[in-house]
């Protein structure tokens, strides 16, 4: 290859990863804070050898036809839904995430949120500044007690493990999953029990959704899911919006089906200001921030360069999606 390696960056991302880009590549930064659109994207890869992509930022088969050059796409996300992977490997391109770095923060995130939607801590935060609050009350603000329920976990992959062993360690809770793989280490280690979708949302105190966004998962939490859950349960969503029936769920909370939700994903991402969801109070949301610590996104940046600069150089990715490319892979 003559010269650097030209790549486009769609967002600024820390210069842990950022750094070695602009070193390594001829680098093209988006500098605004708003996704690049669509059109613009498809523009900007055209004489791409690398793209780092954002999980705002939708890799089609479309946007790859318009890239000729392009031997990667590096997502700054563990999750990928935002890329039709099969579509890049038929065109030889590799695709990279950061798997591993954001588990421990991503399921922190849904502690927390499992924790505030079940003792209601930011209700009680929104009424405490309101002028409301007037006495000690036996019967206000009452919520679920956590210590020694039930978790269900939906995925059992790394950051559903992590969620696990918060609930087993700190909560001496039991653990129920739901996930097509078995898993012996989670078994072992947590005491946790393989059940089926139905049994899940049946016996579950609390229900944490730790699995990816595909055509079978989509919209897997709908009204009849909710319906088979327990009226005191708390749903917790840490990992794709879509996975949830987001008017099934505003319904459900408004009409006592489930007790509270904790969001850090929405469907779609913001919600519109008048969404009747964002009007509840047995609601927590929170703006897609489960990975969003210094240290993670530092470690994050890290992996999306070396997976890039790996790409843009023929080599094996550090974190790679779709390794099955390697011998169609464009040199
Ligand atoms: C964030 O949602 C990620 O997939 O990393």
């Amino acid at each position: 290859m003559a010269g650097k390696p030209k790549v486009f960056v769609s967002r600024r991302i820390p210069d842990a990863g950022l750094n070695r880009i602009r070193e390594q590549c001829d680098a093209e930064i988006w500098p605004e804070p708003l996704p690049p659109p669509y059109a613009t994207l498809k523009d900007k890869v055209r004489a791409c050898d690398g793209l780092v992509s954002l999980l705002t930022d939708k890799i089609d088969p479309e946007l790859l036809d318009a890239a000729p050059r392009l031997k990667v796409v590096s997502n700054f996300a563990v999750g990928f839904n935002n890329i039709d992977v099969p579509a890049a490997t038929s065109r030889g391109i590799a695709v990279g995430n950061t798997p591993g770095v954001l588990t421990d923060a991503t399921a922190d995130m849904a502690f927390a949120l499992l924790i505030s939607a079940a003792r209601r801590v930011v209700e009680g935060h929104a009424y405490s500044l309101s002028g409301a609050w007037k006495t000690w009350e036996p019967l206000g603000h009452l919520g679920q007690d956590l210590f020694g329920r039930t978790i269900g976990i939906v995925g059992m992959g790394r950051i559903g493990q992590a969620m696990a062993k918060r609930c087993r360690f700190g909560w001496d809770m039991q653990v129920l999953y739901y996930d097509v793989y078995k898993n012996e280490k989670a078994e072992k280690e947590f005491g946790a029990r393989q059940v089926d979708f139905d049994t899940l949302l049946r016996d579950s105190d609390f229900v944490s959704i730790h699995t990816d966004l595909n055509e079978k998962t989509r919209g897997m939490f709908n009204a009849a899911a909710f319906r088979q859950m327990k009226r005191t349960a708390v749903l917790i969503n840490s990992a794709r919006g879509p996975l949830v029936d987001q008017k099934a769920l505003t319904e459900a909370l408004r009409d006592g089906v489930i007790f509270a939700a904790g969001l850090d994903v929405t469907d779609p991402e913001p919600p519109a200001p008048d969404d009747p969801l964002l009007k509840l109070p047995n609601v927590v949301v929170a703006p897609h921030i489960a990975s969003a610590t210094v240290g993670t996104r530092n470690a994050m940046a890290e992996i999306c360069a070396n997976n890039l600069i790996a790409g843009v150089s023929g080599e094996k990715l550090p974190a790679w999606v779709n390794p099955e490319v390697e011998p169609k892979r464009r040199r």
